[in-house]
């Protein structure tokens, strides 16, 4: 068992924490993460935003390039997915990542759906997925798919069989659909429709979730971007990946971030891109393959990680949480998700090579509270560390107040890192070291 020490003493109104110390297990303990994928953190487009993407907006390849660059081994392995109606299948065929391809079924034309899927199968050679229907849990009874009859789990589930059926069918293949596709977990969930397949569990490539913390109207960020409230969040999906899993499937967030509806006041904050680091983490260990960031309208969209002219604040969460999992195996919690302090080992094969430290205390004005961290068992002599800081968990780029990743920004309107790369350096003293870390900051050590 590692020891996680947290005592507090109550001064009147004033809790203070003492050092958390956290032993680094040698090698992965049992609750570390399954072998890592190698490109878990992705970025969705919908089909009517992406030629605009890739032709208005000159931020787009570097961006991508970043992130590949730490994370991705083979050129065709890029962390990118569209979701495409198929006006644009020429376009997608000439897309070099891989692609999801979203296909309609509330409008219940079977026959157009597969002329749309033969036609992808046949263009797109990389044809990742293909999915029926974009969360269905939210259709009606007067949706043409339900034919006048309650929409419920149970018609859907019955509904994704036949349709996955009639649709591998004639296309005589498998291994292709991603299912489930639903908002949330309820009231059709993985573990339903799971429960329901059998035959047709050969056509599923994975199941796939969509996961919104927050709504944009009532957005809180400081509940957002909370170790502790993360984790209850994301805890509904801890049956939906080991439904998945039990059917020998991949599980991924096929479309995720911050807020519903494009994104709230709290989406292009720094805080936004500490919210994601940590989701990142929770969600590889909880065993999901991947989280594709949905990047809505370009102009228009709170949460979107560059726009045209700007970079978003969340850039710096993907661009950090893709610098702790380069090459990496393996990731263990050290902490128990209970309180605002997350630490994380992440192993190469099964040694541990660094440690992710977040406190996500919000801090918005005033003096910066600090947490120490202590990590014991260290072998190394000294360890480098790099920071992701900002000057509020509220600040944004489009504000003036750009977060950095190790002392570095992205060029607004291009994504080119710039400035001077900052690490520091720490002497380890009978295999322990601290750290302090701000409120509303992550620190990366390299052991
Ligand atoms: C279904 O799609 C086909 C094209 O694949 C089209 O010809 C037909 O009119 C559509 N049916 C309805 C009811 O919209
Ligand atoms: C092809 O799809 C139709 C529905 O349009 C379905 O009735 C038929 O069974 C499918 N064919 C195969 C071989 O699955
Ligand atoms: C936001 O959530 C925090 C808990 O994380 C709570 O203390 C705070 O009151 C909330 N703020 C608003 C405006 O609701
Ligand atoms: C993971 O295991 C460590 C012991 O190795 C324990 O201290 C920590 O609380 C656990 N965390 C979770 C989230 O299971
Ligand atoms: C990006 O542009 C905004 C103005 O829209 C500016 O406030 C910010 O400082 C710029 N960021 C960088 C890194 O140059």
């Amino acid at each position: 068992m590692a020891l996680a020490v947290r005592s507090a003493w109550l001064l009147g109104h004033i809790a203070l924490v003492s050092a958390l110390t956290f032993p680094i297990p040698g090698k992965p303990p049992s609750n570390a993460s399954s072998q890592l994928p190698a490109s878990p953190i992705g970025v969705s487009f919908e089909f009517f935003a992406y030629p605009a993407y890739l032709e208005d907006v000159d931020a787009t390849e570097t961006c991508l390039e970043n992130l590949e660059q730490l994370t991705v081994s083979n050129s065709g392995d890029a962390p990118t997915s569209l979701t495409f109606g198929p006006p644009l299948l020429s376009l997608a065929a000439e897309y070099g990542g891989s692609v999801i391809l979203g296909l309609n079924r509330r409008l219940d034309n079977i026959s157009n759906t597969i002329a749309a899927a033969t036609l992808a199968k046949s263009r797109i050679t990389n044809l990742y997925s293909i999915e029926l229907g974009n969360e269905p849990n939210f259709y009606t009874s007067s949706d043409p798919i339900a034919d006048d009859k309650d929409w419920t789990a149970a018609a859907d589930y019955a509904s994704q069989l036949a349709w996955q059926d009639a649709v591998c069918g004639n296309l005589s293949t498998s291994d292709v659909i991603s299912a489930g596709v639903y908002f949330g977990t309820s009231p059709m969930s993985l573990v339903g429709l799971t429960a329901v397949e059998s035959d047709a569990n050969d056509y599923v490539k994975d199941y796939c979730s969509h996961n919104y913390p927050q709504s944009a109207g009532t957005a809180n960020l400081s509940s957002l971007m909370s170790h502790s409230e993360i984790a209850s969040q994301i805890q509904p999906y801890a049956a939906e990946i080991s439904a998945a899993a039990n059917e020998g499937k991949a599980h991924i967030f096929g479309e995720t971030n911050s807020a519903t509806g494009g994104g709230g006041g709290i989406s292009p904050t720094f805080g936004a891109a500490l919210w994601l680091v940590d989701y990142v983490m929770q969600s590889l260990i909880l065993g999901t393959e991947a989280l594709y960031f949905h990047q809505g309208t370009i102009g228009n969209c709170q949460y979107c990680f560059w726009g045209k002219y700007d970079m978003g604040a969340p850039y710096y969460g993907a661009y950090f949480a893709a610098m702790a999992l380069a090459g990496a195996d393996y990731i263990a919690p050290l902490d128990d998700q209970t309180t605002a302090y997350a630490a994380y080992a992440i192993y190469k094969s099964d040694a541990p090579v660094k440690v992710l430290l977040y406190n996500s205390d919000y801090y918005s004005s005033g003096a910066r509270p600090t947490q120490t961290f202590t990590l014991t068992g260290i072998s190394a002599s000294t360890v480098t560390t790099k920071l992701l800081t900002a000057p509020h968990a509220t600040s944004r780029v489009d504000y003036g107040d750009n977060p950095t990743v190790a002392g570095q920004t992205f060029t607004n309107g291009t994504c080119t890192i710039q400035g001077t790369l900052e690490e520091q350096t720490t002497t380890v003293s009978g295999g322990e070291v601290s750290f302090t870390v701000g409120a509303s900051e992550a620190l990366l050590v390299y052991l």
